[in-house]
């Protein structure tokens, strides 16, 4: 977000109004005086010497009112009237508004700060609500594909006529699509907790080797099955003071990531190795790796490398991944080049206490 800082005039009254009132009134009370003068030698009634100055006095007073008036207006009501209609316009959801600076940006006082300011506050508003929006579509289609395929099968297994064979395929792809909905809806949750701050993550010494080797344990069976080759290279010991339950999502999300976009006989590798201040861990695979336009929204909501969404998920592991990263004050890298793999580096500090 770019931010606006004006040189701030304090006044929006120029210094020369002291000059043009001190001015006027010398002029005022000079022609009051030649009046005096003038009604005395004309030798005028009593009634017409007390009046005609009154008279003369009144339109004076007259007069500056309707110049402090007309000032007024043009200094503070005219600029208000214009946001006030501007913010009438952006509270019923139009987004475009823009409200015009009064001076040239070299002169700017408070007010058009104030301007300026309204109007970089409704295009962020506006940049919220597509956020808002997007989000509420790309849920929908997440939901409704999944329940599209739910529905389908269900069709399909009221035939009589399938073979038992037929009949437990479709059962497997019920099963599958209301995994990756139950899976959606989960990482919808946990996401959204972790933005409005609902978890506060708790930080205790634990040993991250201990939670790394758990956590690719829990994976053994899938990288088997696919006649993918896993490496281990983690220490015995590293100590970090971090919500251990949160870092188990990272590693999970990572490894299952690798897992799924390597191919049958390719490699995962998971290391960890630790500095005196920070602990560093890589999980690397030999997969069908990104090219640079994918790796600039691989951590964004929803994205998917794959657009045809036939790979397992819904583009929520990421961003979870760097949510969380960011919480606990750690860091992460990606190193990738298509057909021939990537690397995710985290990096996190190290517990005080050492090992
Ligand atoms: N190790 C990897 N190799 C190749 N591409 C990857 C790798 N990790 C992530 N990506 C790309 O980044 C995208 C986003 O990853 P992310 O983990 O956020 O979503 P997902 O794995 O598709 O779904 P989910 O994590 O919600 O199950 C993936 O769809 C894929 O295109
Ligand atoms: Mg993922």
């Amino acid at each position: 977000m770019k931010l606006h800082f004006p040189t701030i005039r304090s006044k929006r009254f120029p210094a020369a109004l002291f000059g043009i009132v001190l001015v006027g009134l010398l002029l005022a009370s000079g022609f009051h005086m030649g009046f005096v003068v003038l009604i005395t030698q004309l030798g005028l009634s009593n009634f017409l010497q007390v009046n005609i100055p009154i008279l003369y006095w009144i339109i004076i007073a007259s007069g500056v009112t309707a110049l402090i008036v007309q000032l007024t207006k043009n200094v503070y009501e005219r600029p208000l009237k214009k946001i006030a209609q501007a913010a009438r316009q952006v509270a019923g959801g139009d987004f475009s508004v823009y409200v015009p600076p009064i001076h040239a940006a070299d002169k700017q006082d408070y007010m058009d700060d104030l301007i300026l300011d309204f109007n970089k506050m409704v295009e962020e508003l506006g940049s919220i609500e597509t956020l808002k929006t997007d989000f509420f579509s790309n849920v929908s289609h997440e939901i409704k594909t999944p329940l599209a395929v739910i529905q389908n099968s269900a069709d399909m297994l009221k035939k009589s006529s399938l073979s038992e064979e037929e009949r437990a395929e479709y059962v497997d792809t019920i099963a599958r699509a209301s995994r990756r909905l139950s899976g959606l809806i989960t990482n919808i949750l946990k996401l959204n907790k972790l933005e409005k701050q609902n978890i506060q993550p708790i930080s205790e010494p634990y040993n991250l080797c201990e939670q790394l080797a758990e956590c690719a344990l829990l994976f053994e069976d899938r990288w088997e099955k696919k006649g993918i080759e896993f490496e281990a290279d983690i220490e015995d010991q590293a100590t970090i003071e971090a919500d251990a339950s949160l870092l188990e999502l990272v590693w999970n999300n990572l490894l299952s990531n690798a897992i799924k976009f390597t191919e049958p006989g390719g490699t995962v590798a998971l290391r960890q190795t630790s500095t005196a201040d920070s602990v560093e861990i890589s999980v690397s695979d030999t997969g069908c790796g990104m090219d640079a336009k994918t790796l600039e929204h691989i951590f964004d909501k929803f994205y998917q490398g794959d657009t045809s969404h036939s790979t397992e998920g819904n583009g929520l592991g990421l961003a979870l991944v760097l949510r969380i990263l960011r919480m606990v004050g750690g860091d992460i890298s990606v190193t990738s080049s298509p057909g021939t793999g990537s690397t995710f580096t985290v990096k996190i500090p190290a517990s005080k206490g050492g090992k």
